[in-house]
């Protein structure tokens, strides 16, 4: 369990021990996000363990790249899903080996696509006619063959926020299933230049309606079943990753429930489908794993609102500034005194810099430490220069472990 309440302070249990948040935040100085390594893992295995059947998880690393949790991920034999050079090359330098790397995103150059043949990766996610005409061309000049899957857009309404929709027909991702035959047409005139491995879908991010991942799911596969029926033989099924956490409370025994009811649903979903099937996981691995800790700069009460005025903000955590996401704020200690409704805001200049609306603290001060709850994932990873404030830093913890 990541993050738990001793005498009113917040500390991370591992190995035995106690973890003091705010002795830690105060040693720092500084905005930092402090990760559980462990229960990155933890919750991998619940995820492994939630199918019926063997499935191949490759960690979405866009969702945190921190490298001591990429070295951990790779070490216990998960593979990675990425989407740029940079994320492929971070990988392999923290130990994943190539053919654990797929390679998805819509705007492959061919400086990526040429990184990825050179490097033989497991699979390179197709996401247009024109992508897969480029890759053919590159792996006949490279004179290698490029493992490729085809990216479906299965028209299925995710039920999130529509910056993190990418399952539907109007979204730049993915192919509608009419492409089918063009792209077949593509993979056998290449002579052998690629090499068809199966077809992927990624519905969005931060899915909390799990019927949408069965409805993606079975679109997927009758197209499947139509490519393997015309006798084109194919190895890999890539669900894509989406499963979304809670953000407005947290219950463990909720999560992994939630975990195992997402892993029977899609193993149900998959009955008699013998290929191999895989995941791209990134927000239920990491997103609870982490917090932010930010110190209060100024109390400042006005006759129209009141602000706890913070130094971490949209420039550390932009969630809240960019879909109006929740996270939980909470002192690193409780206290008691007057309770007030507050906004807590960063100092970035844009009046969208608020990390929560409305929240009821009890007690608050100048020079008190908040954190600000389930920041594992798209948190460091989407921080900007923006008025240039010193990054937060990013401290993982494994078996009571700093790194
Ligand atoms: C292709 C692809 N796979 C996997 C993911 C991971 O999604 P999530 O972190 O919601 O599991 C994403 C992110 O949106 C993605 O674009």
């Amino acid at each position: 369990m990541p993050f738990v309440r001793k005498e009113g302070r917040l500390a991370l249990q591992q190995a035995g021990q106690d973890i003091d948040i705010l002795t830690l935040a105060q040693s720092e100085s500084h905005p930092c996000y402090i990760y559980d390594g462990d229960d990155v893992l933890n919750r991998l295995k619940a995820l492994k363990s939630s199918f019926d059947r063997p499935v191949s998880i490759h960690y979405a690393m866009k969702a945190n790249h921190h490298p001591e949790i990429l070295r951990r991920i790779a070490a216990a034999g998960y593979g990675v899903d990425t989407v740029s050079m940079g994320e492929v090359k971070k990988a392999m330098k923290c130990g994943f080996s190539a053919d654990q790397v797929v390679l998805s995103g819509v705007g492959k150059t061919v400086a990526e696509i040429d990184f990825a043949i050179e490097n033989q990766i497991k699979q390179i996610n197709v996401e247009s006619v024109p992508e897969l005409q480029r890759i053919i061309h590159r792996s006949q000049a490279l004179g290698k063959v490029a493992s490729v899957a085809f990216r479906m857009n299965p028209d299925v309404d995710p039920k999130t926020h529509p910056y993190t929709s990418t399952g539907f027909r109007d979204n730049k991702f993915g192919m509608d299933q009419s492409f089918l035959p063009q792209l077949i047409r593509l993979v056998q005139d290449s002579q052998g230049a690629v090499r068809f491995m199966g077809l992927t879908n990624h519905i969005g991010s931060q899915i909390r309606y799990t019927d949408a991942f069965e409805e993606a799911t079975e679109k997927t596969r009758r197209m499947l079943d139509h490519v393997l029926e015309s006798g084109i033989p194919l190895s890999t099924f890539d669900i894509g990753g989406g499963l979304g956490i809670d953000y407005d409370q947290y219950d463990p025994n909720k999560d992994l429930a939630e975990i195992g009811d997402y892993g029977l649903k899609m193993s149900q979903a998959l009955k008699g489908v013998d290929l191999e099937i895989m995941t791209e996981p990134g927000r239920v691995i990491v997103g609870r794993c982490g917090i932010l800790v930010t110190e209060v700069q100024y109390v400042k009460e006005t006759p129209y609102k009141n602000f706890l005025i913070c130094d971490s903000g949209m420039h550390d955590l932009i969630r809240p500034a960019l879909y109006r996401a929740h996270h939980r704020v909470e002192p690193l200690q409780l206290k008691s005194g007057e309770t007030k409704i507050y906004d807590v805001v960063g100092p970035i200049c844009e009046s969208a810099d608020v990390l929560g609306y409305d929240r009821r603290f009890e007690g608050v001060e100048q020079g008190d430490w908040l954190a600000v709850f389930d920041a594992g994932a798209y948190g460091a990873v989407m921080a900007s220069s923006y008025n240039l404030h010193e990054p937060a830093k990013e401290i993982v913890f494994f078996d009571g472990k700093a790194y």
